[in-house]
């Protein structure tokens, strides 16, 4: 059968603060069969996923495009754009996966993804995925989750009552980050960009403390209010000042979990500027690491079903903000980047009609 399929495209090269438009919608058609013999699926879409490092595919040049596979590719102006999402299969010539299967992994901002062998992850939904919203497959089950978790566990390694700092403390990761360190003993801050985001991670998410980051001139002296004994973990989402005033504030054998630069993605100027006490994180051995939520896939395993047993017994509370529709999908992109009271949690696209 032949079908419209709409898609989200971007029509220029980003450079700086995305805005909605620099973004369109446009149609193709496409048949709903895969090749015989050629293992590619049809999907049609139901949630996809928007995340931050999106924007740094579609600058014309950053040096994460060279980094890695398939996740970090250039998406050149006109290109349809490939995320994470969970999809239903409508035709499928890979003996894995048949009609009507519900799979997460690789698909499009689009109605449909017309996937060819080579370009596709997927992992078919079972019974014990059904128990939660399927949306939770891309947040707290998805790559969002398993960033918190390896970034903490494996990379942060917390210990009971350590001091641990998270920024975006609000967001998709952040706000499972923290949650995971309070269940490790860790005394938790995070910093959010709007009064009712601080409400949130106080009094729902259970951290011990939060700030407005918009409110402190002075983000060195903040921190040290709240961590009067210094930080002896922080997960950064956000590099660029942030950084550096955490950086003044660790302690000895201080681990700093480099997770994300997103004040950094939209304004080159904000780079962490090249004043860091070097001395410093010699003398307090303090070891900072990137790392990226792929090079954990072996864990994933293990972090599912711990995750998905915290969520069971309400111990770890899951946060999304869900639009509707493909056409609220630049909208929905851009609004990352501008924080305020906007997507607390998990941001989602869902083109799931009803
Ligand atoms: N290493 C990996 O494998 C990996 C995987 C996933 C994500 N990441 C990175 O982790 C970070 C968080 O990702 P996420 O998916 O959880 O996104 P997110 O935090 O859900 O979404 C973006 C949030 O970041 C904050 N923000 C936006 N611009 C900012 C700025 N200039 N300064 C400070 N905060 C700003 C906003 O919250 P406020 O209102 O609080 O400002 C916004 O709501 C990103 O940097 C992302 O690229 C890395």
């Amino acid at each position: 059968m032949e079908v419209m399929n709409r898609y989200v495209t971007a029509k220029n090269y980003i450079e700086g603060s995305p805005k909605e438009s620099d973004f369109e919608i446009k149609c193709s058609k496409i048949v709903l069969s895969a090749e015989p013999g050629s293992n590619d699926v049809v999907l049609k879409n139901l949630y996809v996923s928007i995340d931050p490092y999106q924007i740094n595919r579609l600058k014309s040049y950053s040096s994460s495009q060279k980094t890695s596979s398939y996740v970090v590719v250039t998406i050149a102006p006109g290109e349809i754009i490939s995320a994470y999402g969970v999809a239903k299969v409508v035709a499928s010539e890979n003996p894995l996966y048949k009609e009507d299967d519900l799979v997460v992994g690789t698909t499009r901002w689009a109605d449909y993804s017309v996937l060819k062998a080579s370009e596709y992850v997927l992992r078919k939904l079972n019974s014990f995925d059904m128990g939660f919203p399927l949306s939770h497959q891309i947040g707290v089950f998805g790559f969002s989750g398993l960033t918190a978790y390896a970034g903490l566990f494996e990379v942060g390694k917390p210990k009971k009552g350590e001091r641990v700092f998270v920024s975006a403390a609000s967001g998709s990761v952040g706000h499972l980050v923290g949650q995971y360190a309070k269940l490790s003993g860790c005394y938790v801050v995070g910093c959010a960009g709007s009064k009712e985001k601080v409400g949130l991670l106080k009094e729902k998410l259970g951290f011990d403390d939060a700030f407005n980051y918009k409110d402190e001139p002075n983000l060195e002296s903040t921190l040290k209010k709240y961590f009067p004994d210094g930080i002896d973990i922080y997960f950064d989402n956000v590099g660029g000042k942030m950084l550096e005033a955490a950086l003044a504030n660790m302690n000895n054998f201080g681990r700093v979990v480099s997770c994300g630069t997103i004040s950094e993605y939209t304004d080159p100027n904000n780079k962490v500027p090249p004043n860091i006490n070097m001395h410093d994180m010699i003398y307090k051995r303090i070891m900072i690491q990137g790392f990226l939520a792929t090079d954990f896939l072996t864990i994933f395993p293990d972090f599912l079903s711990a995750t998905m047993n915290l969520i069971r017994l309400g111990r770890i509370k899951t946060l999304e903000d869900i639009s509707t529709g493909l056409e609220s999908i630049p909208q929905a992109f851009v609004g990352l980047f501008h924080g305020a009271k906007a997507n607390a949690g998990k941001k989602i696209v869902t083109l799931v009609e009803n």
